[in-house]
């Protein structure tokens, strides 16, 4: 239950003063009846309206950064019932995914009920850069690099230009890794790109979504992002 004038407030229409203001003369009705007692407390359920507009109560945003494990879908909900991102993240707001992971694919991934942000980061214009490592079968060498760098067509379509640089190669398992970095996010993007040049993703992790590193998590583990990191966020993918 919260003040009515703190309800105004909250929601953006004014402020706690004005809103005062608007209680004592009239101007404010709560399920339809004017209320002008300024002590007057509402919850949730409450259908308020000032001057005849009807107010959304503002969420309080919050950001999370999971290190995904394998084996969850990235939803908010499954008809089949198996465990989503949602379901590791301890919170009573709405949040949803920030793009999308493979079910077998693991690491970085953002949460949050800030429809904005969400909107900016997945804009295709937005630019973010995502760092992925994969583990794919067989032997990379520098010819392949540069076709993942300069891109590869994918349903007729060419990926935009991307970074990419072998880690290492296993000789025991004959799989190399490679560290490939790319802006888009279509579906399937990794194993797709590395399909086009004839090579299996075997692992696929997401080390890192803008500047954000899951490297000090454990999987399954998530943080808060911080005020700073929020608007670095709007502000890396917006001057792009
Ligand atoms: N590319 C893929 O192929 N899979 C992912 O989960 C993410 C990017």
């Amino acid at each position: 239950m919260d003040r009515l004038n703190k309800f105004i407030a909250a929601s953006g229409y004014t402020s706690r003063r004005k809103a005062d203001d608007l209680i004592i003369n009239g101007k404010v009705k709560i399920n339809g009846k004017v209320i002008r007692e300024l002590g007057t407390k509402v919850d949730g359920n409450d259908i308020v309206t000032v001057e005849g507009n009807v107010l959304k109560k503002e969420e309080n945003k919050v950001y999370y950064l999971l290190n995904k494990p394998r084996g969850i879908i990235t939803a908010v909900s499954d008809d089949k019932n198996r465990k989503t991102v949602i379901d590791l993240i301890d919170t009573d707001k709405r949040i949803y995914p920030v793009g999308r992971l493979d079910y077998d694919t693991t690491g970085a991934l953002i949460l949050t009920n800030d429809g904005d942000l969400a909107n900016i980061l997945m804009h295709p214009k937005s630019n973010i850069d995502k760092v992925y490592i994969a583990k794919v079968k067989g032997l990379i060498g520098k010819a392949e690099i540069t076709k993942l760098e300069r891109g590869v067509y994918i349903d007729g379509v060419k990926t935009s230009n991307a970074k990419a640089r072998i880690r290492k190669y296993d000789k025991k398992t004959d799989s190399s890794i490679v560290e490939l970095t790319i802006h888009e996010g279509r579906n399937h993007q990794v194993k797709n790109m590395f399909a086009a040049i004839g090579y299996e993703v075997i692992k696929l992790k997401r080390e890192k979504v803008a500047f954000l590193s899951v490297s000090d998590l454990k999987s399954g583990e998530y943080r808060e992002l911080n005020i700073k990191e929020v608007k670095k966020l709007y502000n890396d993918a917006k001057n792009r």
